[in-house]
C-alpha cells in the first residue's frame, strides 16, 4: 500500500506591537497582509513568534523612549531563541534609519512607505546582514492591499484614505517620517468599505493626517473629501461613517453640509486647535488664527448643533507667554470641547521649530500649564456630558461594558461612550438609549 503525505510548509508567526496613531494601527493591518504572502501568520503571543516587530511613533520624545525599552525586551527574548528576527518599522524607523542598526540590536528597519519590501528583506536577513528600507515614496498608498483586520469585535474598521502630510507645522515630525501627502484611489476606498460592510462591519472610519485636503484625480474624475464621504455614506444607510483628522484651515462648508445631509455620517469632528493664541498659531505655521478657528466651530454648530467636537492642544510651545497660555484656556472655555488630547511641547529633531526656535519654556512650567489645561478640560467634559442628560441617543452596541459586564457599551453618533442595560439589545445593532447620568467620559443610559 502506498501512502501519500502532503507536507504543508510550516507557517512562521509574526507578532507586532503598535504605537502611536490610528494610522499606525491600520498600517499594522497592511503589514500583516503583506507578511501573509511571505508565509507568516499573525500571533498575539510574543513568546511564540519567529518575527517580532514594533510599529513605532516619533511624535513626542517619550513615545520613542518607550520603544527603546521594548527593543531591550525583544532582545531578551532573542537570547532564548537565537533565530528570532527583531524589526522596527514605522515613523521611528524612518527618523532614526541606520542609527537603529548601529546599535546592533535589530535585524530589520523599514519605513512607512516600504512595507511591500518586507518579504524580500526577510529573505535576505542573516546573522551578519541586517536589512533596511526607509525610502519614502510619492505614490505608495497600499490601495490594492486588503488589510488583515486586527480589531477584536468585527464592528468598526479603519480605512486609510491618504498618506503623508504637506503641512509643515513647525513642531511636527510627521512630514519627515511619512513624507509628502498622497490621496488613495477613491474607487479602491469605496470597494474596501463595501467589503467590510459585507463582512458584517457596522462602522468605518476614514483616516488621514488631514482628510479635508483629500483629492483624488484620475483621467476621468476628480473627487474631493466631501464627495468621498458622500460615496461611502451611500454604501448602506446602516453603515456608520466616521473620519479623522480634520484641519481647521481646510474643513470646508461642503464637508459640513455633506455630514448634515447624511444621518449615517457621525456627528463628530476631531479638529485640533493646538493653541488659542494667534501669535502661537503663526509660529506653529498652522495657517489659521484664533478667529478663523472660532468661525469654523460656529459654522459646524450652526449646521449641526448636536455635533461632537474634540481637539488636540500643545502646552508650552517655543516662546509661549502666560498671555498666550491664557488665550488657549479662554478658547477652550469658549468652545467647550467634549474631549481633548493634551500634550506638553516636545522638541523634535529636524523640525522647523527645532532648527529655528529655542525650546525656552522650562519643563516644570510646561507641565504646570498642561495641568491647568487638563483641569479646565475635565471640567468642560463634565459640563458637555451633563448637557446630554435627558436626551435620547442612537448608539452602536459594541459589547459588554469593561467596568460592569452586566451592562453593554457603545458610542453615540457624537462619539460619546454610553453604557446601558442589555435588555435584549444585540451587539452590532443600532439602538436608542436615554441618558440618565454621566461621568466626564461616559454617559450612563437606560
Ligand atoms: N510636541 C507635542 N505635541 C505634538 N503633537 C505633534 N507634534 C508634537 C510635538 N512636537 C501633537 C499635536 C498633534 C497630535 C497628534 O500630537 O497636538 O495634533
Ligand atoms: Fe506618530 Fe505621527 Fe507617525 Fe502617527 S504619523 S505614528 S502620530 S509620528
Amino acid at each position: 500500500m502506498i501512502f501519500f503525505v502532503t507536507l504543508q510548509p510550516m507557517k512562521k508567526r509574526a507578532y507586532i506591537e503598535t504605537y502611536g496613531c490610528q494610522m499606525n494601527v491600520n498600517d499594522t493591518e497592511v503589514i500583516f497582509s503583506i507578511l501573509a504572502d511571505a508565509g507568516y501568520e499573525r500571533t498575539e503571543v510574543m513568546e511564540e513568534a519567529d518575527l517580532v516587530m514594533a510599529n513605532t511613533c516619533s511624535i513626542r520624545d517619550n513615545a520613542e523612549q518607550r520603544i527603546w525599552g521594548r527593543i531591550e525586551v525583544f532582545n531578551q527574548l532573542r537570547k532564548a531563541k537565537p533565530a528570532l528576527i527583531v524589526g522596527i518599522v514605522g515613523c521611528m524607523a524612518e527618523r532614526l534609519k541606520d542609527k537603529l542598526l548601529d546599535t546592533r540590536k535589530v535585524d530589520l528597519v523599514v519605513g512607512p512607505d516600504a512595507y511591500r519590501s518586507l518579504p524580500r528583506l526577510l529573505e535576505a536577513i542573516g546573522p551578519e546582514s541586517p536589512q533596511i528600507d526607509v525610502l519614502l515614496s510619492r505614490e505608495e498608498t497600499y490601495a490594492d492591499i486588503t488589510p488583515v483586520r486586527t480589531d477584536r469585535n468585527g464592528i468598526s474598521a479603519f480605512i486609510s484614505i491618504m498618506r503623508g502630510c504637506n503641512n509643515v507645522c513647525s513642531y511636527c515630525v510627521v512630514p519627515y517620517t511619512r513624507g509628502a501627502e498622497r490621496s488613495r484611489d477613491a474607487a479602491s476606498i469605496v470597494r474596501e468599505a463595501c467589503d467590510v460592510y459585507q463582512k458584517g462591519y457596522k462602522e468605518v472610519t476614514l483616516l488621514g493626517q488631514n482628510v479635508d485636503s483629500y483629492l483624488w484625480k484620475s483621467e476621468t474624475e476628480t473627487v474631493n473629501f466631501a464627495q468621498l464621504l458622500e460615496r461611502v455614506a451611500a454604501i448602506a444607510p446602516d453603515l456608520r461613517v466616521r473620519f479623522a483628522t480634520s484641519h481647521p484651515k481646510d474643513i470646508s462648508d461642503e464637508v459640513i453640509y455633506t455630514m448634515a445631509a447624511h444621518k449615517n455620517i457621525c456627528r463628530h469632528i476631531h479638529l485640533p486647535v493646538q493653541s488659542g493664541s494667534s501669535r502661537m498659531l503663526e509660529k506653529m505655521r498652522r495657517k489659521y488664527d484664533r478667529e478663523w478657528y472660532l468661525e469654523r466651530v460656529a459654522k459646524i454648530r450652526e449646521v449641526m448643533p448636536d455635533c461632537g467636537l474634540t481637539t488636540d492642544v500643545i502646552a508650552g510651545f517655543c516662546s509661549e507667554t502666560l498671555q498666550d497660555h491664557e488665550d488657549t484656556l479662554s478658547l477652550m472655555e469658549q468652545v467647550g470641547f467634549d474631549w481633548a488630547f493634551m500634550f506638553a511641547y516636545s522638541d523634535r529633531p529636524g523640525t522647523l521649530a527645532n532648527r529655528t526656535m529655542p525650546d525656552d519654556v522650562p519643563a516644570d512650567e510646561k507641565n504646570r500649564r498642561l495641568n491647568e489645561i487638563i483641569a479646565l478640560q475635565n471640567r468642560k467634559s463634565l459640563e458637555r456630558y451633563r448637557a446630554q442628560i435627558g436626551k435620547k441617543l442612537e448608539v452602536l452596541v459594541e459589547g459588554p461594558s469593561k467596568r460592569d459586564p452586566d451592562m453593554l457599551c457603545g458610542r453615540a453618533s457624537n462619539n460619546m461612550m454610553c453604557v446601558f442595560p442589555a435588555e435584549g439589545r444585540a451587539v452590532r445593532t443600532l439602538t436608542e438609549v436615554e441618558v440618565v447620568d454621566c461621568t466626564s467620559a461616559t454617559l450612563i443610559c437606560k
